[in-house]
């Protein structure tokens, strides 16, 4: 047997197992997996002795070159791909949009033109549905045939993105019967509406009031709101960027009833909160997102949460804006200020860092939260999110004892700043493979622009049955 590379005497860890083998590639893919392997039959040995060998990372939640409060997201296709890379991450689901009045295949072939010759790892998308007026519910079904298999509805930002609920549920219906999923931004859009005048009518514009504006109590009624539509529908349910423990409950809940409801979180929300706002004039624009950060105790309940598989995913909702000319777009207002953070490069390490070297989970846990279960949920398993003979070798040799502060001086994000600066973790990846070939060694980035591939995904239904 004859391999392009062997990656020799790791600890592959999987979402169930973990062993010291040999990892053979061959034409991009894991071909076999055992001990000693014949060094004589490979191009290339690369020795992980003392390293753990994981999955490459799956993050189903980016904005890559994304228009969005007045500007565009400030890493494309080439410079997030890489970004994500540098922190293992091979494989990226980011959103297409459809706006209101389109077709959907205006945004899928929109967003296909953005990624093509640029993506350094392979990427997917989920449709953004704004508008279903038109023949869209039967697009759904064109879109899933075509390896789009999952859609984005919005309960929030009216008159921009929001779906009432007659929308949502009709577009329920539609993946019920086609396997595809919906992914819920689950927030009450109208009641926050409200709130958000009646701020800026009393003078409030600073950055904080963003958050101060979005209460917990909207995101957890959306979160009740859109389960109960999923379960009348018959369809599957995920829940995006879910940030505080009382959205969280009503998905606990749903999944103690046997609801195939599901939910993501995101580091920002595991390591940021509402303190993150104390910071003299303008700084808290950084923190600008939504859902907002929150009260500092939801942070352990949402890392309670992983580990009890009441939460399934971690993502990143990576949406990056500068300081500098985009969120200051905001100065006077906060409601001008482009909403989203840069967070793709991190992930992997906040996650391993907080989760197993703190304790909290085991290594396995950590490759099911930001690997295996999104594959899984999006249609990309097996060929992603494991690893498995026939799997692509997309492979993170990590380090689980290195430790690296977090800067804007030192990341490869195209953003002038961290939400994470000055946070130190532990475990960090040395090398990184998409389908075989080496994209990150150390510092130095190997990979080019193109090689990513577009991946057509099978359906929910099809992988979780
Ligand atoms: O603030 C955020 N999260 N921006 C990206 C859009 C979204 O709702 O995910
Ligand atoms: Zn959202
Ligand atoms: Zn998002």
């Amino acid at each position: 047997m004859a391999f392009d590379t062997i990656i020799k005497s790791g600890r592959v860890v999987t979402a169930t197992d973990s062993y010291v083998a040999d990892v053979g590639i061959a034409e991009g893919r894991i071909t076999a997996i055992g001990q000693d392997l014949p060094q004589q039959n490979a191009a290339k040995v690369v020795n992980a002795n003392g390293k753990l060998v994981f999955p490459g990372g799956v993050d189903v939640h980016t904005h890559l070159d994304m228009p969005f409060g007045g500007t565009t997201s400030a890493d494309d296709f080439e410079t997030g791909t890489r970004a994500a890379a540098f922190g293992g991450t091979t494989t990226l689901i980011d959103f297409a949009i459809q706006y209101k009045g389109q077709p959907l295949r205006k945004a899928f072939d929109t967003w296909m033109a953005k990624a093509s010759g640029k993506a350094v790892s392979d990427y997917a998308f989920h449709c953004i549905v704004t508008d279903v007026s038109g023949g869209q519910l039967q697009e759904m079904n064109s879109l899933v045939s075509e390896g789009v298999t999952s859609f984005k509805l919005f309960m929030a930002y009216p008159g921009v993105f929001m779906l009432d609920d007659a929308s949502i549920f009709r577009a329920l219906q539609t993946t019920a019967k086609n396997g595809g999923l919906v992914c819920m931004h689950a927030e009450n859009g109208s009641a926050i509406d409200v709130i958000v005048q009646q701020a800026l009518a009393e003078g409030k514009k600073a950055p904080k009031y963003h958050a101060l504006t979005r209460p917990t109590t909207a995101e957890a009624e959306a979160t009740a709101r859109a389960i109960a539509l999923a379960e009348m529908a018959g369809a599957p349910i995920y829940i995006v960027h879910l940030t505080c423990n009382d959205a969280l409950e009503k998905v606990r809940e749903a999944r103690d009833r046997g609801l195939p409801v599901y939910a993501e979180t995101c580091p920002q929300y595991l390591y940021l909160s509402i303190e993150n706002f104390d910071v003299p004039g303008f700084e808290g624009a950084k923190y600008v997102f939504t859902p907002p950060l929150r009260e500092k105790w939801h942070q352990e309940k949402l890392w309670n949460g992983l580990k009890c598989d009441h939460l399934q995913v971690v993502s990143t909702d990576h949406c990056p804006f500068c300081f500098k000319e985009q969120k200051e777009l905001g100065r006077d207002d906060f409601t001008k200020i482009p909403n989203g953070g840069p967070g793709i490069e991190h992930r992997m390490s906040l996650i391993y860092s907080g989760g197993v070297a703190q304790g909290r989970f085991s290594a396995n846990r950590f490759v099911e939260l930001v690997s295996t279960t999104p594959a899984k949920l999006f249609g990309l398993y097996p060929r992603k999110g494991t690893i498995a003979a026939g799997s692509d070798a997309d492979l993170v040799i990590f380090d689980p004892k290195r430790k690296h502060t977090i800067s804007a001086k030192t990341h490869h994000m195209r953003v002038d700043y961290s939400m994470f600066e000055g946070i130190e973790v532990t475990g960090m990846p040395d090398l990184v493979l998409s389908r075989g070939q080496v994209l990150i060694d150390g510092d130095k980035f190997l990979g080019r622009a193109g090689q990513g591939k577009f991946l057509r995904r099978s359906t929910y239904s099809q992988v979780n049955g």
